[in-house]
């Protein structure tokens, strides 16, 4: 099987790597990559942002399956273009991935499938955004309906912050969704879709606020681990059914089967779980962690999602512990980040590269906001983290930062689930 990997981030890279381990996988691209993929995937094409154009390149290079990374592809109909090529795609289409593309959507959606979530309004008028706060909060969601590469969203208990936020939305032309605030731990589970049938894995917790102890702004996610040592043993189960699998009936029954992979985000309240987001690709960090410890040979399985036929696959083979993956930030990311450092030890095992490119003297340099994903595993969650953290102190990027954090209140055994 030719597999050609679209995208440029760890994601992408621990996409990248878990095929190279399967033995069905002949030959492996990745568009646009980076210097991570470079070593183990041939690096193809350039700007990757017209469906058509990527289409094209999975037709000259022979691809057998196309496997796409990001949101924004997906949401401008690379996958359909893809599949009108006559490829087999992992991704779902326009239409299906609106689920993630537009809050206002998923909210539709999930309010037909009756599947929890926070109470929200939409506001596009900058008159009523004041009577629509004082119906909210404290504390107070305020999130832009559209995609934002998670950092459109602000939760605060200060009215004055909700405002602005809200405001900032709206003057750039953006609608505004606010949303009742979940309490409880929040949970990432990624599930193969192949229209019908859902085979979830294990569950994950990200960490989206750049500083230690939660402090300061969103990111796209500063570190994550898997499984989850304090869930209930019935937790996945239980988040299929009530929440995954509805909504995959819904969007059938509305003939926008979703293909792919579905990400619910949750918060585990004392109401159960309730959806927070959905998004319509693999998580990232979290596929960082989740990827180190399956042991199902993954181009198989996404090729099986991409053609419906995942009710006919074996059980998913699961390495035993745990994994944790810690990002390495940029200098002043998440705002602009700086770029261009020289990067050392990152061809080190358990470094997945996300913005990274290596300059014409070979040297490896910084070239985005998350620079890399380093990934420890172990018997244990508290071994995965001593071996992400050993890892990360072996590499050295100049200005960089990173969460001392990751893990280590699970580890701790201080996650506690809310009681009704
Ligand atoms: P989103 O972009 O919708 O994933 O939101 C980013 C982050 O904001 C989530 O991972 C949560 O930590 C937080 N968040 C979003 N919506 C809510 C909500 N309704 N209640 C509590 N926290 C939320
Ligand atoms: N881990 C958050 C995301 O991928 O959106």
């Amino acid at each position: 099987m030719r597999v050609l990997v679209i995208g440029s981030g760890a994601r992408e890279h621990a996409l990248v790597l878990a095929a190279s381990h399967d033995p069905a996988v002949t030959a492996l691209g990745c568009a646009p990559g980076n210097a991570g993929t470079a070593a183990l995937a041939e690096t193809l094409g350039g700007d990757m942002s017209e469906p058509a154009t990527v289409a094209q390149l999975a037709r000259e290079w022979k691809a057998d399956l196309v496997v796409i990374g990001p949101e924004a592809p997906l949401v401008a109909g690379t996958a359909d273009a893809v599949r009108r090529a006559g490829i087999a795609c992992f991704g779902p289409s326009a239409e299906a991935a609106r689920i993630e593309g537009s809050k206002s959507f998923a909210k539709d959606v999930m309010a037909a499938a009756k599947v929890p979530t926070a109470r929200s309004e939409v506001v596009d008028n900058p008159a009523h955004l004041d009577a629509a706060l004082r119906r909210f909060g404290p504390t107070w969601v305020v999130k832009d309906d559209g995609l934002a590469a998670g950092k459109g969203v602000v939760v605060t208990t200060d009215f004055d912050t909700a405002h602005k936020h809200a405001l900032t939305l709206l003057d750039g032309g953006h609608p505004v969704v606010l949303e009742s605030f979940l309490d409880g731990p929040e949970v990432s589970l990624f599930c193969l879709v192949d229209g019908r049938t859902v085979v979830p894995l294990l569950p994950a917790q990200d960490f989206k606020r750049v500083g230690d102890g939660d402090a300061g702004p969103n990111t796209g996610g500063m570190g994550a681990y898997a499984p989850l040592p304090w869930a209930p043993p019935n937790l996945v189960d239980d988040i299929v059914a009530t929440v995954v699998q509805p909504v995959v009936d819904e969007l059938a029954a509305r003939g926008i089967p979703f293909s792919g992979l579905l990400y619910a985000g949750l918060a585990l309240t004392s109401d159960g779980p309730q959806v927070i987001e959905f998004n319509c690709r693999f998580g990232d960090p979290e596929t960082q962690a989740v990827l180190a410890l399956l042991r199902t040979p993954i181009a198989g399985l996404l090729h099986a999602t991409a053609t419906g036929t995942l009710a006919g696959q074996p059980p998913l083979d699961w390495a035993d512990g745990a994994a944790v993956t810690v990002v390495l930030a940029a200098n002043n990311y998440p705002g602009v980040p700086r770029t261009g450092d020289v990067i050392t030890g990152s061809e080190a095992e358990g470094v997945l590269h996300a913005g990274t490119r290596r300059r014409e003297d070979g040297a490896v340099v910084s070239h985005g906001g998350r620079v890399l994903s380093v990934v420890g595993t172990g018997p244990d969650l508290r071994a995965a983290r001593e071996q992400a953290y050993e890892r990360v102190a072996k590499v050295h990027l100049p200005g960089a930062h990173h969460r001392t954090d990751i893990a280590l209140r699970a580890v701790r055994g201080e996650i506690a689930l809310p009681t009704g």
